[in-house]
């Protein structure tokens, strides 16, 4: 059973895996109508992923007793400067949310629910990656600078950009 606290710590959790899925897919939009067809469908997956944490979350909550909230959402930016620039924003979001989950990690050892501390460190491990891919791609874009050919080559490749990491997934 999750105590009152726990149950409303995770539901600000999903409200913010809900808007970075909304942050994520606005920023597909703009890559797909700058026809970056490869940024486009890169980040249409990730919006994708962050749906899976939201559900991942709200299933959590209400198998514990809890009853996962549907909130309404921030409007996401919507255009950026650069593609530079939408990557910045992206590493910076995604350690905003390993921050929040941090804290998360933090109220469920200082509750004592150890279930939900377990259940916690997949997102720990997943936010090492995330911020593992968010460096990779910026650390790209910065060598490409303006180059143009160089954007062409970045787009059709960021498929395959995977970032290997040591953490340990406990769900691997
Ligand atoms: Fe679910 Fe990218 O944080």
């Amino acid at each position: 059973m999750l105590s009152k606290t726990i149950e409303a710590s995770l539901n600000s959790q999903v409200r913010i895996e809900a808007e970075s899925s909304q942050i994520y897919l606005a920023m597909a939009c703009w890559a797909e109508v700058k026809g970056l067809e490869g940024v486009a469908n890169f980040m249409y997956a990730q919006s994708d992923e962050e749906r899976e944490h939201m559900l991942k979350l709200i299933k959590f909550i209400n198998e514990r007793g809890g009853h996962a909230k549907v909130s309404e959402l921030k409007a996401p930016n919507v255009t950026f400067g650069s593609f530079k620039e939408m990557f910045e924003k992206l590493l910076e979001h995604e350690i905003f949310v390993s921050q929040s989950i941090n804290e998360l990690v933090h109220i469920s050892l200082e509750e004592r629910d150890y279930a939900t501390h377990n259940f916690l460190q997949w997102y720990v491990a997943e936010q090492i990656e995330e911020e593992a891919v968010a460096r990779n791609i910026l650390d790209k874009i910065n060598m490409i600078g303006d180059d143009k050919g160089g954007l062409y080559l970045f787009d059709r490749d960021i498929q395959n950009l995977t970032v290997t990491t040591t953490a340990i997934d406990p769900n691997a």
